[in-house]
This record gives structure tokens, C-alpha cells and sequence, in this order.
């Protein structure tokens, strides 16, 4: 979170003029008292984006797209709030105050601690041979795409991570809260021990959390993640949408999928406007997250009875956001990681293609529940289909 005094964020928009800054973007016409241009945020033939000087406001009467400069540089340059403040006082060389208060101090430090494991994790996976890229080089993925996700490898040591953070000066406290590494029995040890790392990215940059995926059959979960901390809260965050938002801008739609192997392989073939959720059902909070970066999305959820569940509720979540939502689920293989190394990026899109409007979905959804054969199951299939399309 990148954080500025409100009053200075105030003033940079009272020393910014909207009309300019959208004016650099779009091509604008003055039209009364109000400026008027093709609308950035979606496809349009006849002018229905205005700009107003007085009011410092933007709308579209096409879209629906409004808000102030900020929201305007949020919205076309894709960034993140702090991102935006601090992009827009750069251009205009305005002065920000940056906030010093106790909470944002302290944030930081944990912030700082989790990129110092990051790349701890880092450089074990790319220092020499180890288990954790030779599983990753399995599965196919390119050193390009490793670094760009900052893929590490957690060793089997007992307390390595912890040593090395020890050593850095950082206090034991932090590393507990943030569950890099736990107590037991009065002794701290590494959490996450021989797996490859995921480091999980915010929006603003920072480090907030970790997957960590076991390499032996064994262990205990195939999947760890981070413990809930003051910096990772799993409701609030999309796993890749640091690297995907700007191929969702561009691309129109975003699409999510369940695991961080499906985002990174799809990432690789080139569909790189792809989000994962965190292991758990999409929140009210992320799909908040991800409508300011677009208003179009695809679940591509394992075609599983958990997947199709999630889809349903995904649905619901999303709609009630006002974004757009298609399902589709893959057709060849588990999930979108393994369809996608066979059918490559044109046979993922060619799905894409096919996704199923969300009104469609919960139709189909809802076939699966009756016998058709029967005049009952089709009474009652006929009623509940009634039931979604007055929805
Ligand atoms: N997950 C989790 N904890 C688990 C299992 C799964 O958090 N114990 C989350 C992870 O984000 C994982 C996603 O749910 O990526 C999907 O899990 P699953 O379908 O079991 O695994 P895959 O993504 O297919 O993992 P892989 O391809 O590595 O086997
Ligand atoms: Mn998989």
C-alpha cells in the first residue's frame, strides 16, 4: 500500500486539471461546458465520454466509466491507487507527502521481511541444482516465466530461512506472524520445507504471502500457503494479477482459474490475462479488485463437482459487481494447466470461444439435476429454467 497524506493527495488534484490529463490520452472536443471524446474503456463509434472541466469528473454514458482524475489514471494506465497518486505528481511534478504514521511503518517491515524470503527462496531454486527446479523444469515451465513469477525452492533444512532471516536482524515476532516459520515445543523452525515457492504479489508490488508446493507424495498438504497476517488477507487478493492486469486492459477480459500452476502455465502460452483465486470460493472483495481492471470475466474452473460449484457462486459474486462473467470448464485433461500444454494457446482460446454466457451456465447447471426422461424432471427443470431467466 502505497500511502500519502490525504491532504496531499487533495492537493494534487486541485494543482491537476482533468481535462489535460485525459486530454493526453483521448482525443477531446469542447462541446458546451463539458469536453467530449471516444470512450477509452470500451469500443465506440460516436462520442459518448465526457469530461467535466468544473466538476473535475469523467463519464461515459456508454459504459458507465466515471470518476475522478485519479480514477481516470487508475483505470487507463491500469494501476493501483498509490501507483496511479503516485504516477500523476510525478508527471506534474507535484509534491507528495508520504504517510509516516506507526501502521504504515510497521506494515512496511513486514513487507520488507517477506521480500527477504522471496529472495532467499529465489536464489536456492536458481543457485545450483536443486529438487525444486528440477520439478518445475518438469512441468515445463521456461526460465523466462520462473524469474517473472519469482519462483524459489524452500530446502529441507529444518530452520535455513529461519538462520538467514535471524542473521538479517529480523526478530522473531515478524517471521512467526507472517508464518514463515512456526514454534513448536519451544524450538522455531522453517514452515515451508523442501518446496517450490510462490511468492504472492499484490497489486502494489509487495510481497504479501506464499504457496509453497510440496515435492514429495507425502507430505502433508500438496498445496501450504501462508497464514492470514496483517499483509495477506486471501479474500482481498488475486494471485498473478500484478502481471495479468495489463493484458486484462488490453485483452478486455480477465480469466480466472483455481491453482497457481494453471495461471503460470497459461501465463506461458500466451494467455496472460489470467488470475488465480487463492484456494478458496471468489470473494466479494476480489472481484472488487479485479472490476477495476476489467468488467469481463471468464472462470475456468476445474470441470470437477467443486469447480462447477465454485462457477455457480462465482457467478452470483461477480454479477452482483456489475462485471460480465462466462464459464467454461476444459474438456481434455484436469485443468487448464494440463489442457493448455496440449492444445496449446489457440485450442485455450478456441474454449474461450465457446464459454457459456452466465445465464447459459446456470441453465446447463441446472439440467444436471433433473431427469429429463421423466415428465417430472422436465416439469421441474422447465420451472427452475422460468426461475433463472426472470433472473
Ligand atoms: N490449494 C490449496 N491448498 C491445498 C490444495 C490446493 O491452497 N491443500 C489451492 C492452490 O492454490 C492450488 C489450487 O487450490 O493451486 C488448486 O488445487 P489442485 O487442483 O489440487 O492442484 P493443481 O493446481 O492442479 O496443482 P498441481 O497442478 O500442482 O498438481
Ligand atoms: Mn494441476
Amino acid at each position: 500500500m502505497a500511502s500519502f497524506t490525504k491532504a496531499s493527495v487533495e492537493n494534487l488534484k486541485n494543482q491537476v486539471n482533468i481535462v489535460d490529463v485525459v486530454g493526453r490520452a483521448v482525443k477531446l472536443k469542447r462541446a458546451g461546458s463539458y469536453f467530449k471524446g471516444l470512450c477509452p474503456f470500451h469500443n465506440e463509434k460516436t462520442p459518448s465520454f465526457t469530461v467535466s472541466d468544473t466538476r473535475q469528473y469523467f463519464t461515459c454514458f456508454g459504459c458507465g466509466a466515471r470518476g475522478d482524475v485519479i480514477e481516470f489514471m487508475m483505470r487507463y494506465y491500469n494501476l493501483g491507487f498509490g501507483e496511479a497518486v503516485e504516477k500523476l505528481a510525478e508527471e506534474y511534478g507535484v509534491k507528495l507527502e508520504r504517510r509516516s504514521g506507526y501502521r504504515d511503518q510497521n506494515l512496511k517491515e513486514y513487507y520488507d521481511v517477506n521480500q527477504m524470503a522471496a529472495r532467499y527462496f529465489y536464489r536456492a531454486f536458481t543457485g545450483g541444482p536443486n529438487p525444486g527446479y528440477s520439478y518445475m523444469k518438469g512441468r515445463e515451465i521456461t526460465p523466462r516465466i520462473l524469474k517473472k513469477f519469482g519462483i524459489g525452492y524452500a530446502d529441507r533444512e529444518w530452520d535455513s530461512l529461519y538462520r538467514y532471516l535471524k542473521s538479517n536482524g529480523v526478530r522473531d515476532e515478524i517471521m512467526l506472524e507472517l508464518g514463515l516459520v512456526s514454534r513448536s515445543r519451544g524450538k522455531i523452525h522453517d514452515r515451508f520445507r523442501n518446496r517450490v515457492m510462490f511468492p504472492i504479489i499484490n497489486t502494489n508490488g509487495k510481497v504479501i504471502g506464499f504457496g509453497g508446493r510440496a515435492l514429495e507424495k507425502d507430505a502433508r498438504a500438496k498445496y501450504l500457503n501462508s497464514p492470514e497476517s496483517k499483509v495477506f488477507l486471501k479474500k482481498n487478493n488475486l494471485y498473478g494479477l500484478n502481471l495479468s492486469r495489463q493484458a486484462a486492459g488490453k485483452e478486455g477480459f480477465l480469466i480466472l482459474v483455481e491453482g497457481y500452476m494453471d495461471a503460470i502455465s497459461l501465463y506461458q502460452s500466451g494467455v496472460e490475462n489470467v488470475s488465480a483465486s487463492l484456494g478458496t470460493a471468489l470473494t466479494e472483495n476480489q472481484a472488487r479488485l479485479l472490476h477495476r481492471y476489467t468488467n469481463d470475466v471468464v472462470l475456468s474452473y476445474d470441470a470437477d463437482a467443486a469447480g462447477r460449484k465454485a462457477a455457480l457462486r462465482g457467478i452470483e459474486i461477480l454479477k452482483a459487481e456489475q462485471v460480465r462473467v462466462r464459464v467454461l470448464h476444459v474438456t481434455d485433461g484436469k485443468d487448464p494447466d494440463e489442457y493448455v500444454k496440449v492444445h496449446g494457446k489457440e485450442g485455450f482460446l478456441e474454449l474461450i470461444d465457446g464459454a457459456l454466457p452466465y445465464a447459459d451456465y446456470k441453465l446447463d447447471s441446472a439440467k444436471r439435476h433433473f431427469d429429463l426422461a421423466s415428465s417430472e424432471g422436465r416439469v421441474g427443470y422447465l420451472k427452475e429454467a422460468a426461475r433463472i431467466i426472470a433472473s
